[in-house]
């Protein structure tokens, strides 16, 4: 079986296919910014974009998204024309603003900004708060998160402004 997972292909062991995805990005593939919380698909550290849609790897086994574009954090930045790799909105946003304290929440909190702005380039404050208020910090980041969504649709803003 094959992963396409940020943009390149994986072979996938027999035995792996009916792991969770979770354990197949970080043992299988040293993919470790995917983190693993709760295990429950409550804490939503582990979530990666599947299909652009924010999923929690801890409760997809990996034969289910053979078909399916995986985006994992190490694969959140944007591939500009030369094919220089420059950092994602969110991943700039979350850098300036200094949001994360561990960190350990910070993969699946900067996957769920990119999709919530995906579908919402431009959210009003209540927007930013439903849409990222499956995702838990443990060091209680959460007004710092919420500015930094807020600056990475302003530099989404700028960036399609200045074409
Ligand atoms: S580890 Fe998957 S939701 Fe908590
Ligand atoms: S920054 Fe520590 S859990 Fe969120």
């Amino acid at each position: 079986m094959q992963l396409t997972i940020n943009r390149q292909t994986y072979s996938i062991t027999e035995d792996q296919e009916i792991r969770m995805l979770v354990w197949v990005l970080r043992d299988q593939l040293g993919l470790t910014g995917t983190k693993y919380g709760c295990g429950a698909g409550i804490c939503g550290s582990c979530t990666v974009l599947v299909d652009g849609k924010p999923t929690r790897s801890c409760l997809t086994p990996a034969a289910t998204v053979a078909d399916k574009e995986i985006t994992t954090i190490e694969g959140l930045g944007i591939i500009q024309d030369g094919g220089e790799e420059i950092l994602h909105p969110v991943q700039q946003a979350f850098l300036e603003t200094q949001t994360p304290q561990c960190g350990y929440c910070m993969s699946g909190q900067m996957i769920t900004a990119a999709a919530l702005l995906d579908d919402n380039p431009a959210p009003a404050e209540e927007d930013i708060i439903a849409g990222m208020n499956d995702v838990y910090c443990r060091c209680g980041t959460y007004v710092r998160i919420k500015e930094a969504v807020a600056r990475a649709a302003e530099i989404i803003a700028e960036e399609s402004s200045n074409g």
